[in-house]
């Protein structure tokens, strides 16, 4: 079972969908609405949880209603905001730390309490904001780099143990993503979120003996 975070929109959606293809999913989001559209969009039956994943107790719960230990956890979760630092208000601000970096830290830490001992792999997604500064993206720099050193940290702490953590770093992707950050961006030259999905189903194939540890998807 495959257990997918931010499924209700853009890649986390375009995942739930090439996964359900071949693989028991459970998906995950805050907009009940958009998430039951999903979850109507896939033609067999899968388990959708409503869910703030900056609310530690409520990651807890749902952690607890899978049906089952998920082999995979792709952490799809995320927001936008920008403009210059002197711009940005506090509210918005925390928020972007919310959905990005405490949700991260709580997933993470919910899937290593439970299942440090076991091969299950969790994929984090970040952004390409995470591995080079960007003028007017800031505090979005800040969580996404914020989230690089939590994954690289917690990965020493996973050194003997069979759960493995793999980074993520797409670029832009014409996804809900934009309209929701207030920022107009001019999405026409982005990646589709089925064209990164697509890419990233396909990185995360594994061997025996093998695994790509860090993915970095670039438009282009
Ligand atoms: N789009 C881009 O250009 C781009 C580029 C690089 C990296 N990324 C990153 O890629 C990831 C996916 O982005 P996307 O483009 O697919 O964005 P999206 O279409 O806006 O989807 C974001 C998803 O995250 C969920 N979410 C946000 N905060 C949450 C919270 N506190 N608790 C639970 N769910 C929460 C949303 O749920 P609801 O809508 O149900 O609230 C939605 O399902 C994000 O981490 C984003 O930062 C995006």
């Amino acid at each position: 079972m495959i257990l997918i975070t931010g499924a209700s929109s853009g890649l986390g959606a375009s995942l739930a969908q090439l996964y359900a293809e071949q693989d028991d999913i459970a998906i995950t989001g805050r907009n009940a609405e958009r998430l039951e559209q999903v979850a109507e969009s896939i033609k067999r039956p899968i388990n959708s949880y409503v869910c703030d994943l900056s609310d530690g107790q409520a990651v807890t719960h749902l952690f607890d209603a899978l049906p089952s230990t998920p082999n995979m956890i792709i952490h799809c979760a995320g927001s936008g905001y920008f403009g210059p630092i002197e711009t940005q208000y506090p509210d918005a601000i925390k928020t972007l730390i919310d959905n990005n970096l405490t949700s991260a830290i709580l997933v993470l830490r919910e899937a290593v309490k439970r299942y440090k001992n076991q091969a299950v792999t969790v994929v984090m997604v970040m952004s390409t904001a995470a591995l080079a500064a960007k003028a007017e993206e800031s505090t979005y720099c800040a969580v996404k780099w914020a989230v690089k050193g939590l994954i690289e940290s917690v990965r020493l702490e996973l050194k003997s143990s069979p759960m493995k953590l793999i980074a993520v770093y797409p670029g832009g992707m014409d996804t809900g993503f934009w309209p929701s950050s207030g920022k107009q961006a001019n999405t026409v030259s982005f990646m589709q979120p089925e064209e990164a999905a697509g890419m990233l189903k396909h990185a995360l194939l594994s061997t025996e003996h093998g695994y790509i540890s860090d993915i970095t998807i670039n438009r282009g």
